[in-house]
């Protein structure tokens, strides 16, 4: 894959923040108006999570998970405007987004072995036209140099029934007190872990959505991206 010059050939909008605030839907919406690629990179380590738990690799056998990062075998496919995710040639889009992957993919994350190998895969996604990164540390570790860097927040309480729903939609039951709880726990790990923590870049605009609806966010942002002349 071509290695552009960043921010010469295409700009990359990177969105950064905790699970629940929003970054998936958003992401997908302007990558989808710019005609830009998208980078959903919790997707990676859900993936490396899921094909650990299906080939017996603990989630703290770094070198074993790192090994597996390395040879993802994934491919992204865009049928009918929706993506579809196979590993190994299974159909896993629904798979990957359980709450007990989640929780294994904060888990495999922590681990800086996992991080390298997927590293280069990430950076692999920015192409012309341009690229929406979403995730925890694209702002800061896999596009440094990005343009425009997002941070969205939202109160813990609200990801947390924004998240029972979604998981209704998939047929999941829940308990909205264990999901505060699970959320309040993987932010704690997303953000203490040692390396590439969850934080805002120096240079990140700071967006909390507990008020704002999908809407309203996506415009805010595109309003960005036209005061910086990136569309
Ligand atoms: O965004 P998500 O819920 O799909 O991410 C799943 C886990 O992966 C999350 O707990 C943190 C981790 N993650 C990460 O460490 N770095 C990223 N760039 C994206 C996700």
């Amino acid at each position: 894959m071509t290695q552009l010059a960043p921010t010469q050939l295409a700009p990359v909008l990177t969105i950064d923040g905790p699970g629940g605030a929003g970054k998936g839907t958003i992401s997908r919406m302007i990558a989808e108006h710019m005609g830009w690629h998208l980078l959903d990179s919790g997707a990676l380590y859900r993936l490396t999570a899921l094909s650990a738990l299906r080939h017996g690799i603990a989630v703290d056998d770094a070198q074993a998970l790192s090994e597996q990062a390395q040879n993802l075998d994934v491919v992204f496919a865009v049928e009918n405007g929706a993506m579809r995710i196979l590993l190994e040639g299974d159909d896993v889009t629904t798979a990957i987004r359980s709450e007990g992957v989640g929780n294994a993919a904060s888990q495999v994350a922590a681990l800086p072995p996992v991080r390298n190998a997927l590293l280069q895969r990430q950076r692999d996604f920015y192409q012309a036209p341009g690229l929406v990164a979403d995730g925890r540390d694209m702002g800061t570790v896999v596009f440094p140099d990005a343009p425009l860097k997002i941070y969205l927040t939202a109160s813990a309480e609200e990801r947390a029934r924004r998240r029972l729903l979604q998981l209704q939609q998939v047929g999941e039951d829940a308990r909205l007190s264990t999901l505060l709880e699970e959320i309040k726990a993987r932010d704690a790990r997303d953000m203490q872990r040692a390396v590439a923590p969850l934080k805002p870049a120096e240079d990140a605009v700071e967006l909390d959505t507990t008020q704002l609806d999908i809407p309203e966010v996506v415009e805010r942002i595109e309003t960005l991206l036209a005061e910086r002349n990136l569309v």
